[in-house]
């Protein structure tokens, strides 16, 4: 039955999409039209019912069905976040359409899907540029102990802050930081996450000395060769500039850009700038690394594990997912079945350096899943520097290269694994790099093929075995 009259309600937070679609849902069952809904953000004006509003009646356990498609669902909670105070009433007029055309949302000339859509895609690019751009400053404790904390300014164009809170608290795990914006705060001291007010820009601090090491970092990881003003400016938009440290030298980049590459160009080389020189140094730094789209998404560095001094490096392709939670190096499926074939062929995992050529998971999200993808060939060179710092510091005998993106890593440039492999090739610095399958290769196989590739792989390693041992 349809009810009389009219209904506001208001949000208990902006981006609180549970309590509208719970709130949206009920009102679909009490067959009440979007022309008689008011829907109010926590604290804002616009309240057209004002004195007529009631309260919504529980539906009954006969209430009929909501319609609402995954691909609906999905959107209106990226929407929600939407700064625009119409956007509760778009999503309630599209969800009430759906019940009479449940495939609304194909219809890509319509106004209504179109609307919901920009909106999406707008909060989706605001949550990607906080992820870029938020620069920590450092407040209290400089001597690297628990005592440090990090606070940063950010002024979001959406209600993403919440929305972002896992990024942050997973990637900046070990730092105790505040996240201050004009739209709330995050605080987070290792352990604990908690929410406060809003804030102005005069609480957070305008410098520090890690300031200079932004802009060390940048200055370090420019590259002039690939220098286009102009996309420069729309990923990295002026009006972030203010916050972020390293934004000063960009006039000055710029201007030297030109004559910085002809330099390099003449001398055949890209020059990097200086590398960190201990490896928990390089693991503080992969953590904060944005050199390539991988360190956007939501995941965490892995960095390479084993002795300082091994003889042997292994190099695999990229952390999966089960690295990615566990933040170390082949634990998953790929790296039981390493185990398992070093086993065979005697070598001690433990007395080799285990690491990536890529140190950030790469992967899209398919509802709960995270599916692996193969990094391109630029975010392998792009990671290159810091395989090279890593090995520069272990100075292994041998390299083992596993897969294609591995052997890129320690060549730079791309070579077929079945001609490379089970010969030493010589690298710069006297040390051998061998080329062998990837183990996830073998895990895709079975049958016949399976057991071949096996072979291959368990002759490679023995071949490694004999080698390490004429090398040390
Ligand atoms: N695959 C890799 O290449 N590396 C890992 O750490 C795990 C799986």
């Amino acid at each position: 039955m349809r009810l009389p009259g009219a209904f506001g309600v208001t949000l208990p937070e902006p981006d609180d999409f549970e309590f509208w679609r719970d709130q949206a849902r009920a009102l679909v069952q009490r067959d009440v039209p979007p022309d008689r809904v008011a829907w109010i953000e926590p604290g804002g004006a616009g309240d057209l019912f004002a004195g007529g509003r009631r309260r919504l009646p529980s539906p009954g356990a006969d209430a009929p069905p909501v319609r609402a498609s995954r691909a609906f669902v999905q959107l209106a909670k990226t929407a929600i976040c939407h700064s625009d105070p119409e956007r509760f009433a778009l999503l309630y007029r599209l969800l009430w359409r759906m019940q009479g055309s449940p495939r609304l949302l194909e219809d890509g000339a319509d106004p209504e899907v179109r609307r919901l859509d920009e909106m999406a895609r707008a909060v989706r690019r605001d949550i990607h540029k906080m992820r870029a751009f938020v620069r920590f400053r450092l407040v209290e404790g400089g001597d690297g102990g628990a005592g440090e904390h990090y606070v940063a300014w950010f002024e979001p164009e959406h209600h993403i802050l919440r929305a972002n809170a896992g990024f942050f608290v997973r990637r900046f795990a070990n730092m105790t930081w505040s996240i201050l914006t004009p739209r709330g705060s995050l605080h987070w001291d290792r352990a604990v996450l908690e929410e406060g007010p809003p804030a102005q820009r005069s609480d957070a601090p305008a410098g520090d000395p890690t300031e200079e090491l932004w802009r060390r970092y940048y200055a370090s990881i420019f590259n002039p060769a690939r220098l286009k003003v102009g996309a420069m400016l729309k990923e990295m938009p002026r009006k972030y500039w203010k916050n972020m440290p390293e934004a000063a030298l960009i006039p000055e980049l710029v201007a030297g850009a030109q004559s910085r590459e002809s330099q390099m160009v003449a001398a055949g080389t890209l020059e990097m700038g200086e590398r960190p020189t201990s490896l928990s140094a390089i693991d503080k730094a992969i953590h904060a690394c944005r050199m390539c789209p991988i360190g956007l998404l939501d995941n965490r560095a892995v960095m390479g594990e084993g002795p300082r001094d091994a003889a042997l490096m292994i190099v695999g392709e990229q952390p999966g997912d089960q690295e990615d939670l566990a933040g170390r190096p082949f634990v998953g499926p790929a790296g039981q079945l390493l185990d398992r074939h070093l086993e065979r062929a005697g070598i001690d995992r433990r007395s080799a350096y285990v690491t990536n050529a890529v140190k950030h998971f790469k992967f899209v999200q398919r509802g709960k899943r995270r599916l692996h993808q193969t990094p391109t060939a630029k975010e392998v060179d792009i990671c290159r520097w810091w395989l090279e710092g890593e090995r520069e510091l272990v100075q292994p005998r041998l390299v083992l290269a596993m897969g294609a993106s591995a052997a890129r890593g320690m060549l730079g440039k791309t070579v077929s694994i079945s001609k490379v492999r089970g010969a030493p090739h010589p690298l710069e610095d006297g040390s051998e790099l061998w080329v062998t399958a990837h183990p996830s290769y073998l895990l895709r196989l079975d049958g016949p093929a399976r057991e071949e590739q096996s072979r291959l792989f368990d002759a490679d390693l023995a071949a490694v075995k004999e080698r390490l041992e004429e090398l040390t």
